[in-house]
């Protein structure tokens, strides 16, 4: 195990170390020069928060799909009028409008048909539309976006280098729906995150997602080519500056993108969940846990998720049963382990877990001295996503990082949990377009 800490532990040192090189890449990505950072320009002004009106929104983030018409009634007070929510794949026959041989039109006519089933069960009306699209895109303008890449798996073809925006027009033409609904704005689901949190405090000035994905956005008070405030898409799981042990190279070697989304592959639901497994793989193999006999539970490449580490860091009982049953039922079918083998398991999920807090909080402090080199003013943090949500002890771990390095300081910086931010954060979106 002494290895393995060694290759998961994250110091105070090597935090200090990862934020000065995550501010080094914002300034560098900022200024248009080389970085891993795409800095994405959102085109959006913060809210006020007195903003009106009734607005459909439209959440793309990899795994669900939500539409919603939702009603901004000022002074930071929002209702939801209707909502749809579908998964991407469908669970029963295991179809996935993400994979490589679903066109960018089936994609687009199953997004436009979710907007359609909200809008039967909305009041009639000509509504504009925010569409929360959760992957790297180049802002045009606010209702223009160009995919550069899919992340977190999806590979669905048609899309990257396209227009979003367009390719869902297209699809609410077909559907009659154009004199319906109209597009108003295209955003990430960090930057949707920042605004829903935004428009009840409005000292929210970072949006994150710790989810399937990972990335975080920020307000620059002065953006540089336009001189004005506005929302800054980080697309932080692009991070580079860290270095690799011998599990994240492997999971980097077989993912479907190689060489990209370094830190998203280190920190994210999806990827923890790979490591883990690769670890528990290895060690089966080499004679350390459980036994060789159980190796082929664990050789099915994402057959783990954050999902599972979460579910064993909760187990508070002594005899670790919860991890038991996991093992036995919900997992890969073993019936018996010894206590031993249990503990181990729930000592790896906690060296991932917590590497992943440790390295969230090391960019967030990166994004804090961008804004405010001495930390001396107030900053919110809003952060969605089932990890941070639910993964037991991530919230407090990513705290604890941020006390290490700021001392007292860290009483300046509050992160606060801001779930279906994505949803709202559209209909917000597209009252400001
Ligand atoms: C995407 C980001 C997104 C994040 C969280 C990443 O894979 O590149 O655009 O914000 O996931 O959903």
């Amino acid at each position: 195990m002494k290895k393995l800490v060694s290759e998961f532990d994250i110091s105070a040192e090597q935090i200090q170390d990862i934020a000065w090189k995550f501010l080094r890449a914002i300034e560098s990505g900022l200024s248009g020069e080389n970085s891993s950072l795409k800095m994405l320009r959102s085109f959006l002004r913060p809210p006020t928060g007195e903003e009106t009106g009734k607005y459909l929104s439209l959440d793309f983030g990899g795994t669900n799909v939500r539409a919603a018409l939702i009603e901004l009634c000022g002074q930071s007070y929002l209702r939801q009028i209707s909502y749809q929510a579908q998964l991407l794949a469908d669970p029963v026959t295991g179809y996935d409008l993400g994979s490589p041989d679903v066109t960018a039109e089936e994609l687009n006519a199953f997004l436009a048909g979710l907007i359609d089933d909200v809008l039967m069960i909305s009041p009639e009306g000509v509504y504009g539309l925010g569409y929360t699209f959760s992957f790297p895109c180049q802002q045009l303008n606010l209702d223009q976006a160009r995919l550069l890449c899919w992340a977190k798996g999806l590979q669905t073809k048609g899309v990257v280098d396209q227009d979003v925006g367009r390719l869902l027009q297209n699809a609410l033409a077909k559907r009659n729906l154009q004199d319906r609904v109209k597009l108003k704005a295209i955003l990430n689901d960090t930057v949707a995150t920042l605004l829903s949190a935004k428009y009840r405090d409005k000292e929210v000035d970072i949006g994150s997602i710790i989810g399937t994905g990972h990335n975080t956005c920020y307000l620059e008070p002065l953006e540089p080519l336009h001189n004005e405030p506005m929302i800054i898409n980080v697309e932080a799981g692009n991070f580079n500056g860290l270095t690799l042990n011998n599990y994240d190279l492997r999971l980097d070697h077989n993912s479907e993108n190689p060489g990209e989304q370094c830190l998203e592959k280190m920190v994210s639901g999806k990827y923890i969940g790979e490591l883990f497994r690769l670890i528990i793989f290895d060690r089966i193999e080499q004679g350390l846990l459980l036994n060789s006999r159980d190796k082929h539970f664990f050789a099915e490449p994402y057959s783990l998720r954050g999902e599972d580490l979460s579910a064993l860091l909760a187990d508070k009982t002594a005899e670790l049963s919860e991890v038991a049953a996991w093992l036995g039922k919900y997992a890969v079918g073993i019936n018996s382990t010894m206590l031993e083998s249990r503990r181990i398991l729930v000592e790896i999920a906690v060296l991932v877990g917590s590497r992943s807090a440790r390295l969230v909080a090391a960019t967030y402090l990166g994004i804090l001295l961008h804004l405010d080199p001495l930390v001396d003013r107030k900053h919110v943090i809003a952060v969605d996503g089932s990890l941070y949500a639910k993964m037991p002890g991530y919230a407090a771990q990513v705290n604890s990082a941020l006390k290490e390095i700021l001392g007292s300081k860290a009483e300046k910086i509050t992160i606060r949990a801001n779930q279906g931010g994505s949803v709202v954060g559209a209909a917000i979106a597209a009252a400001l377009g």
